[in-house]
């Protein structure tokens, strides 16, 4: 139940056209914060703005691109120039890749490393000095930080990597800015489409049923499940969390 949490609170959440992303945005302004949604997909995040405001949210929408710096620094900006300040950042952007390590081209495992790793990094790099005291930034790693997933090397790589990242950062940011992140089982969103077509044999409904057996949930996640987890941290309920990990999903990792 919304009851105003973040009230007075400003909030970038990174791939915010996105499943997780667009669920994050939706429940933190529910919450009352000033959301701003960025992502490389500019209408599509612009729509849910546009659902936020007319149901009577503060929201806006940017098209930015993680990965580059510049882009990182005019983000920021805005959260400043139009809604006075920043607490929360969300770093949610993310990109998947389906190919074996010993298949998969240089190219390919940096272009996944610059979104999910070098992304987060710029954000909180530049995030930071901008950030009012009592700041809470949530990184959106994956179960692939902690386990492992076959043909996912690029992908999991940068997952571990955010992790730690994330001690790293709650260390340096502390005690003004808290830092912690989220490592979500699978979400039905369109990122693991292509996983579960595979596992599937081409379908991705018996794909997601196959990975749904291996579940203790006995189910994949939904978005608002993640959304609900990064609420915690980044709200006043998470207020003794900092550098620790939250995984949502489904107890796949507890077996
Ligand atoms: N869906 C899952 O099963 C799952 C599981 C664990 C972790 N995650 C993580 O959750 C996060 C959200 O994923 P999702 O499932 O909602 O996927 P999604 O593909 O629906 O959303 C990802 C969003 O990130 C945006 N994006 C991609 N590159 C970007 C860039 N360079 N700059 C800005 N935006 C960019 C995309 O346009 C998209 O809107 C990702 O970090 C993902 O790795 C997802």
């Amino acid at each position: 139940m919304a009851i105003g949490r973040l009230d007075g609170k400003v909030a970038i959440i990174t791939g915010a056209a996105g499943g997780i992303g667009s669920a994050t945005a939706r429940l933190l302004a529910a919450e009352r914060a000033a959301v701003i949604l960025a992502d490389v997909r500019a209408e599509d995040a612009a729509a849910v703005a546009g659902q936020i405001t007319a149901a009577g949210g503060a929201a806006i929408a940017a098209r930015a691109d993680v990965s580059d710096e510049d882009q990182v620094r005019a983000l920021i900006g805005r959260a400043v120039t139009e809604f006075g300040g920043l607490d929360i950042v969300v770093n949610n952007a993310g990109m998947a890749l389906h190919s074996p390590l010993a298949q998969t081209a240089l190219a390919d495992f940096e272009a996944v490393l610059a979104v999910n790793l070098s992304g987060p990094f710029l954000m909180m790099k530049h995030a930071a000095a901008a950030m009012r005291d009592g700041g809470s930034i949530v990184n959106i790693s994956s179960v692939a930080a902690v386990m492992a997933v076959r043909g996912a090397a690029a992908y999991t790589a940068a997952k571990g990597g955010l992790l730690s990242l994330t001690r790293v950062a709650a260390a340096e940011f502390g005690p003004r800015i808290r830092v912690n992140c989220v490592c979500p089982g699978t979400v039905r969103t369109e990122m693991p489409e292509e996983l579960l077509r595979t596992r599937g044999d081409g379908d991705a409904e018996a794909g997601a049923r196959l990975t749904a057996q291996r579940y203790l949930s006995g189910r994949l996640g939904l978005p608002e499940e993640i959304a609900a987890t990064v609420l915690f941290l980044a709200g006043p309920e998470g207020s003794f969390c900092t550098g620790t990990v939250l995984i949502a999903d489904g107890g796949v990792t507890a077996q």
